[in-house]
């Protein structure tokens, strides 16, 4: 009793902004609360809240929010984050965290799971993968190699960023991470993982994917992304590519719907679904999932016009033709040749290509030994 005494006397003595606490700005828009910071504590339990989270200036002098969504259970336990559109043409994860919070019971939840639907909300404004800055004559700032951002950063992109892993991320004592993309404008993916199997727990949350193809990664090709950062920070965190870009596909949208309250259960933070449906395509998908540690690219050294001879998911051969460039009267300047036997993970789909390109990208599991963390 008098240890409680004397801490409440601490309590009242310290100014309130010692303690980490959720600040509203005052402002509201479309009738939800503007943040400067959240604190998912204070937040009353089972509850669902929507918020956003007030960012830089653009260059009208006018903040960007991003759109927060937090499901509290009715008691304590694991957090999870689930992001979307850090990527601006990046359209299937806003869905599925749409979805999957119109659809939970936070009555039946235990702990507490943060949405974004859509955190790079400059990218969106553009329906682009960048965050436009119109510093000088207008930069292009990919943020997913720009965590955890730096506050006092001379440049936007870098100010916005650590807005994000101050208030979401690095606070709130998350636990677990999984960021939504797909693949970007003018290719498209299967339902694909980026998952680093040294990170303790990732090997689980890509399995609970039942995702076609699985890459064992070990980000050295992604520093500054939201999974390599949380990674590095205690946080399993996995990339999921939900297919193609500017799409809400209702497949793809489907399966990550699925596997976000499959991880909740995982992590104990919900019941398992009895939704036979989900059940049985979890178990489908699942034997057939593919898990390659090495890419291969077929690439063009010059610009040209693409015939692909292959699509997502095909086995390919080591020698196979997989398209050929032509010129602009239609003379063929070459045929592109795979190095690799494998699977088609990753393909474009504009017949434009321009130097450096890949025509098809594929995923093998290489013996080398420095391959083995997926670092090829
Ligand atoms: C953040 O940016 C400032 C200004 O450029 C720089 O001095 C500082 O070193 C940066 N911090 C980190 C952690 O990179
Ligand atoms: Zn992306």
């Amino acid at each position: 009793m008098k240890i409680s005494i004397i801490l409440s006397a601490i309590y009242t003595a310290l100014p309130l902004s010692v303690f980490s606490e959720t600040v509203y700005t005052g402002d509201i828009i479309s009738g939800h609360k503007v943040i400067s910071k959240l604190d998912i504590s204070d937040l009353p339990y089972n509850s669902l809240t929507k918020l956003w989270l007030r960012m830089t200036k653009s260059h009208v002098g006018q903040h960007l929010h991003v759109p927060i969504l937090v499901a509290k259970g009715a008691s304590d336990g694991k957090r999870i984050v689930f992001n979307s559109g850090i990527h601006g043409d990046e359209l299937n994860g806003i869905r599925v965290v749409q979805r999957v919070f119109k659809d939970i019971d936070t009555s039946k939840l235990k702990g507490a799971v943060i949405g974004i639907p859509g955190s790079n909300v400059n990218g969106l404004y553009n329906e682009r993968r960048e965050f436009y800055s119109s510093f000088e004559s207008g930069i292009l700032t990919n943020l997913n190699r720009r965590f955890p951002g730096n506050s006092t950063a001379r440049l936007d992109p870098d100010k916005y960023v650590s807005i994000l892993w101050d208030n979401i991320y690095n606070t709130n004592n998350i636990n677990v991470v999984c960021d939504f993309h797909t693949q970007t404008s003018n290719y498209k993916f299967p339902n694909f993982v980026y998952a680093d199997y040294r990170v303790p727990y990732v090997k689980t949350m890509a399995e609970l994917t039942g995702a076609d193809i699985i890459k064992i990664d070990d980000g050295t090709s992604a520093l500054g992304s939201i999974e390599v950062v949380n990674d590095n920070s205690g946080r399993p965190s996995i990339t999921y590519e939900l297919g193609s870009p500017l799409l809400f596909q209702k497949d793809q949208i489907q399966r990550a719907y699925d596997y976000s309250f499959r991880l909740m259960t995982d992590l104990q933070l919900y019941p398992p679904t009895t939704d036979k449906e989900s059940i049985d395509s979890f178990q489908q998908f699942k034997s057939k999932t593919f898990s390659g540690n090495a890419f291969g690219f077929a690439e063009i050294d010059s610009g040209g016009f693409v015939e692909r001879y292959v699509d997502l998911l095909e086995p390919v051969k080591k020698g196979q033709i997989v398209g050929s460039t032509f010129n602009v009267f239609g003379d063929k300047i070459k045929d592109i040749i795979n190095e690799h036997d494998g699977i088609v993970t990753s393909i474009g789909t504009s017949p434009l290509a321009i130097a450096g390109d890949y025509i098809v990208n594929t995923i093998y599991f290489s013996k080398d030994p420095k391959c083995s963390d997926g670092g090829c």
